[in-house]
Parts: C-alpha cells; sequence; structure tokens
C-alpha cells in the first residue's frame, strides 16, 4: 500500500513509520512525505530515508480549500492510496476530508473522544486523570473525531509532569501508528459509517 505521511515538525511518528520497514509482513511504502514548514525536521528524517519530499508552505495560498487542493493533487500524482497525518498542524477543510473519506487517518495524543485539541498532556493532568493514551482514528470534518482505529493506555505516574507524559505517551503513538497502517494494508479495516471494524469486530464503539 502506498502511503503519504503529512507532517509539520519533528516527524517522529514518521519514523516510527519509515522505520516499520523492517518488520517482516510489512507491505506499506511511504511515497510522500508532505510538509506545510520547510525546515520541519520529518523532512530531514525522509531524506535521510530516500523518500520523496514536498513542500507547500500555506502561507502561499489564498485560502485554506485551495492550499488543500494543491496538497491533494501533490498526493494523488504520486498514487498513494493512504493519507497518515503525522503532526500535521493544519486544520484540513471539509473538502479535502471528504475527498479523503476512508483514506485519511489521524494520531491523536489522548484516548478520544477525551481531550481533543491541543496541550493535552497539561490537561490531562490538570483534570487529576490517572490514565491517558493515543488513538489511531480515520478523520471525519469536525476535529479529533473519526472512527477509531487503535488506541493505547498509558497510566499517568506521581509526579509527572507534561514533557514526561508526552513521552510515555509518545512511545505508545509510535506503536500503535504502524500497527495501524498494517491493518489497513492487510485488508483488516472496514469502516460502516463512524464505525471502524477490524476483522469484522468493533473494537470501539462509536456511542
Ligand atoms: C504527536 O504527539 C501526535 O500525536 C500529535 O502531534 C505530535 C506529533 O509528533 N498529533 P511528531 O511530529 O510525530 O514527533
Amino acid at each position: 500500500m502506498k502511503i503519504a505521511v503529512l507532517i509539520s515538525g519533528r516527524g517522529s511518528n514518521l519514523q516510527a513509520l519509515i522505520d516499520a520497514r523492517r518488520d517482516p509482513g510489512w507491505t506499506s511504502e511511504i511515497v510522500l512525505v508532505l510538509s506545510n514548514v520547510a525546515d520541519a525536521q520529518g523532512i530531514e528524517r525522509a531524506e535521510k530515508a530516500s523518500i520523496a519530499t514536498c513542500v507547500i508552505d500555506h502561507r502561499e495560498y489564498a485560502d485554506r480549500e485551495i492550499f488543500d487542493a494543491a496538497m491533494t493533487e501533490a498526493i494523488e500524482a504520486t498514487g498513494a492510496e493512504l493519507v497518515c497525518l503525522a503532526g500535521f498542524m493544519r486544520l484540513l477543510s471539509t473538502p479535502f476530508i471528504d475527498h479523503w473519506r476512508d483514506r485519511l487517518i489521524n494520531i491523536h495524543p489522548s484516548k478520544l473522544p477525551d481531550y481533543k485539541g491541543l496541550n493535552v498532556h497539561q490537561r490531562v493532568l490538570d483534570a487529576g486523570e490517572t490514565m491517558t493514551g493515543c488513538t489511531v482514528h480515520f478523520v471525519r470534518p469536525e476535529m479529533d473525531t473519526g472512527p477509531i482505529i487503535l488506541q493505547a493506555t498509558v497510566l499517568v505516574q506521581a509526579g509527572d509532569d507534561a514533557d514526561t507524559l508526552a513521552a510515555r505517551v509518545l512511545e505508545q503513538e509510535h506503536l500503535i501508528y504502524p500497527e495501524a497502517v498494517r491493518l489497513i494494508a492487510d485488508g483488516r479495516v472496514t469502516v460502516d459509517g463512524e464505525q471502524a471494524l477490524i476483522d469484522g469486530n468493533v473494537l470501539y464503539p462509536n456511542d
């Protein structure tokens, strides 16, 4: 399965997807790393792995829809079948999301539907949560919503600050993002409306 990865920065989840090449049975190929930020660290990671890169600077486009259309054109030119958001820090327009419906996934550092949005780890700590985690989901127009493919749970530890918690959640992100891609590539994920199924089973009911 050909995949495109969209980034804006560090690209550690991109690196996890790059490194998954080493896993036996991995059948995906990253055909494009697209960034809206020219000096994103993820671009260097892609170049080091000899993966094609493309920078599309959102500031050069009149509005979000035109920017998103330029991204779709660049992605489609590569033949990518799945688009993975990996720390891509732009909101996406509904036409883009609808165009890539059920072919566009995201990783978010909380157990959705809890803690959508930014500054997640500090909000989790401020709320006194004992557990948090991360989620891979298909993207829908409303931010951080959509059929859930995989989640991992992380326990909050005494003395955690937002950085230590983020680091432990990130370790899990790096496990579940390649795993979700592998499940999709292997044809084991289906989507029924707002519900993702793995091998025909509902793992995360969408209430
Ligand atoms: C991750 O925490 C991811 O969950 C969120 O943005 C961060 C990206 O980190 N969507 P990286 O660029 O993959 O290192």
